[in-house]
């Protein structure tokens, strides 16, 4: 299985290319997390995509492209998404917009909404990858459904190295951000909206808009379907998790936050870039220790301004009553 893992460079891209043009997947790094790729116009394809991480099909999937230019080739991009395209593309911002009547993307992909979510990633390995498949590649993260995100190619290797239809694993080190892209929502008739906070912060978007996002509950979305990636548990370490914890009971592993006592720490200076890079890595590792002797879960406050938006979103997930 291990043999699955490739070191990028001209060839092994190469060989990448390939795979994803026969249909087969490939997973890669990008600068938020590792994503789980397939050519973003085969249905069959696409659908493998769901199949190898146990997906539920409504939940529909982000389609990474070179740039702005080729985003215009599969989605109606007004003047809001060219403005938050030059600020933030390439780079850890999702836009989804309207497709195209002639969108040659798979419908799947769009899981039967009239939109799509398209990101254009910074990451080098990323970019190749995009250019040597010459498609458009539709990629989740490359985690079992409902489990952390991977942010090493290890991650990767654990969660998804059997599935057959998965060619190859592109090993990038570690993810540089560490948490998955903001989603934001551009309604033709109605406010931008934040749909997932992530990567880049709800005020540096807020910032280059003029003016706040809405949210989803606000839009009278709550059914989950507008994006139906906000589902309650999420993002599931196997231990059960407490949160906002000053005080630690003597049997939990404890994440921390600043200057504490603690297991792992965060950001021992209480850094919120520091801490997102490092979240999905630190809660396995204690996940894995919390296994072995019986253990629980406890994570310090994080201050919610910024990343830490995003961060304690992930959080709740985590914490949330599983199904
Ligand atoms: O950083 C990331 O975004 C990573 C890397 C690999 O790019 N990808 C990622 O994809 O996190 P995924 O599939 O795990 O999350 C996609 C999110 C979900 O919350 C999904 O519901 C939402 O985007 N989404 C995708 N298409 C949508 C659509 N047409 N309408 C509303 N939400 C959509
Ligand atoms: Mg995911």
């Amino acid at each position: 299985m291990t043999s699955k893992l490739l070191t990028p460079h001209a060839d092994t891209l190469e060989r990448a290319g390939i795979a994803l043009r026969a249909g087969k997947l490939v997973a890669f790094p990008t600068e938020t997390v590792y994503g789980l790729g397939a050519d973003a116009t085969n249905d069959r394809a696409v659908a493998s995509i769901f199949e190898a991480k146990g997906r539920p099909t409504f939940n529909p999937l982000i389609v990474h492209v070179a740039n702005l230019d080729d985003a215009k080739r599969y989605a109606e991009i007004d003047a809001q998404g060219e403005k938050l395209a030059a600020a933030f593309w390439p780079g850890g911002l999702t836009l989804v917009v309207r497709r195209r009547a002639d969108c040659p993307l798979s419908l799947l992909v769009s899981a039967g909404l009239d939109t799509v979510a398209l990101r254009v990633p910074h990451h080098e390995i990323a970019q190749s990858l995009i250019a040597r498949a010459g498609r458009p590649l539709a990629a989740p993260s490359a985690n079992p459904s409902g489990r952390l995100s991977p942010t090493e190619a290890a991650h990767v290797v654990e969660g998804l190295g059997d599935a057959s239809a998965l060619a190859y694993i592109l090993d990038g080190g570690p993810c540089a951000l560490g948490l998955e892209s903001t989603v934001v929502g551009l309604p033709a008739d109605g406010p931008a909206t934040l749909l997932r906070p992530g990567a880049i912060a709800r005020a540096e978007i807020e910032a280059v808009l003029g003016v706040p996002l809405a949210d989803p509950a606000a839009q009278g979305e709550t059914d989950g379907r507008s994006s139906p990636g906000m589902l309650t548990s999420h993002y599931a370490p196997d231990a059960p998790i407490r949160l906002n914890v000053t005080s630690p009971h003597a049997d939990e592993l404890v994440l921390g936050f600043g200057d504490v006592a603690c297991t792992l720490n965060l950001s021992p200076s209480g850094d919120l870039g520091e801490a997102a890079a490092h979240l999905f890595s630190m809660l396995r590792i204690l996940d894995a220790q919390a296994k072995a002797t019986g253990a629980r879960l406890a994570v310090s406050p994080v201050p919610s301004h910024g990343l830490g938006e995003a961060i304690n979103d992930r959080l709740m997930r985590a914490a949330a009553p599983r199904n």
